[in-house]
């Protein structure tokens, strides 16, 4: 055991061998704390501190809600340091492009800082259209729809579509927007097992004809795994059962196919093969919200009357489309960003790989995860990294499995190769470090 995995455990460990954190007590509901024994309220309390007891009795630094003073580039300043980022899925580096900032601005100056408004009441301005129609194109659809956020959207679009009879058939690792939706139509939701076409095949056999309406819900790059969503196969299976399919491709747009258009360029589908595309603008395209493309009928539909998408809900800020629009601009001015993404994610699975990382189901794509099974484990990684100017968050459930903590890595086009060797390296240590930690009795 190396000295700062041997120091850490005597430290976190009482006298007894047994973990420090003692079981929490049931909060009492009081006047203003009608909810402090919510079960999330009264976990979190706990887990908070002990968290920061671990970190603090090391003397580590806590990587939850980091708080930059800088862009989320490559390189972003904490407490007066530089750190090599990993954490921002900034994929082509058009958050801080200077043509994407200048369009916020310039869209800021032209419409102000609020639409003001829902876009049916006055809210509407004609740059939503613009970018509307560019998506549309880009997903080979009749219309597009952009929001003020890809997870209302997943949540709102479901909400719409589904009632209760219906049913909701989603891949094992999909988004928790999409179980928002579902519960939100008051619909059931079965899954199948990830990425499986063969899983979907029976579920639909055993349970389709139990249901009027059927959603088969997909992404175009699942966000946890790195792994590319097979949704040629799996539209097509769907459509024996006489399903509809969506697909989110809120990291996929600007990665995946030969001009970044997403999982639809890259398995070369038309896109009436898939009923709704939904992405988000807060990935690749480096600004906020979300967007909806398919029918324009459909989409018609829910411009006017499917609440929290369009209806009832305030337009996107102004400037947000303006940089959206302007991020595009980029993506068809600049190829080479995409090249570099690719080339950067291929060399950082290579490194890692050879260093005998656990990289779990991962495809080689811009999102790397290294598994690092066990919470305190994880966190430990990710402190540790910390300390040597790298930030890079640790995933634990419910956002993934419990057993399946990881880190996870997004890859930019605009690392450096310095900065990928140097990472892998600090990498293999830390998780050396923490394989070496003991068990901590009741804590995962
Ligand atoms: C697969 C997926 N869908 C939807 C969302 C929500 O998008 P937004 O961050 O734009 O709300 C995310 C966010 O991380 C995501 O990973």
């Amino acid at each position: 055991m190396s000295e700062s995995a041997r120091d850490l455990a005597r430290r976190l460990l009482n006298s007894t061998g047994e973990a420090a954190p003692a079981k929490p007590q049931r909060p009492r509901r009081g006047p203003g704390r009608q909810f402090a024994d919510h079960p999330e309220v009264a976990a979190m309390a706990h887990k908070r501190a002990s968290i920061e007891a671990v970190y603090a009795q090391f003397g580590m630094p806590n990587p939850v809600f980091l708080t930059r003073e800088s862009p989320n580039d490559t390189v972003i300043r904490w407490q007066g340091r530089e750190l090599v980022n990993f954490g921002a899925y900034n994929y082509l580096g058009l958050g801080n492009h200077p043509k994407v900032v200048q369009a916020a601005k310039d869209t800021l100056d032209a419409y102000g800082a609020s639409a003001s408004a829902s876009r049916i009441v006055a809210g509407e301005i004609p740059i939503y259209i613009e970018l509307e129609q560019r998506l549309a194109r880009m997903y080979d659809v009749g219309d597009a729809l952009v929001t003020t956020s890809g997870y209302l959207t997943n949540a709102g679009v479901i909400g719409f579509l589904l009632r209760a009879g219906d049913v909701a058939i989603c891949d094992a690792l999909i988004h928790r927007s999409v179980v928002s939706g579902v519960q939100w139509a008051g619909a059931r939701q079965l899954s199948f097992r990830h990425n499986d076409p063969e899983s979907l095949r029976s579920v639909l056999r055993m349970a389709r004809g139990n249901f009027d309406r059927a959603l088969v819900v997909l992404e175009g790059h699942y966000s946890m795994d790195g792994t590319i969503g097979r949704i040629d196969e799996l539209a097509a299976v769907a459509r024996e059962f006489d399903c509809a399919v969506m697909v989110d491709e809120a990291h996929s747009l600007g990665v995946f196919g030969e001009t970044g258009s997403g999982v639809r360029e890259h398995f070369s589908m038309a896109g009436g093969e898939v009923d709704l595309w939904m992405g988000t603008l807060s990935k690749a395209l480096g600004s906020c919200g979300g967007f909806i493309a398919g029918d324009a009928d459909l989409i018609g539909a829910m411009k006017v009357s499917a609440p929290g998408v369009a209806m009832l809900s305030g337009g996107p800020a102004p400037s947000t489309i303006g940089a959206a629009l302007a991020a595009l601009d980029v993506l068809d001015a600049e190829p080479q960003r995409l090249t570099r993404l690719w080339s950067n994610a291929e060399l950082f699975h290579t490194l890692l790989a050879a260093r005998d990382i656990d990289l779990g189901v991962s495809e080689r794509t811009p999102i790397c995860p290294v598994l690092v099974p066990q919470e305190f484990r994880a966190g430990y990684v990710s402190a540790r990294l910390l300390q040597h100017g790298i930030y890079a968050g640790a995933i634990t459930a419910p956002a993934v499995p419990v057993g399946s903590e990881r880190l996870r890595f997004f890859l930019t086009s605009e690392h450096t190769d310095d900065q990928l060797r140097h990472t892998a390296d600090q990498v293999a240590d830390a998780v050396e470090a923490a394989r070496e930690l003991p068990d901590l009795g009741g804590m995962n």
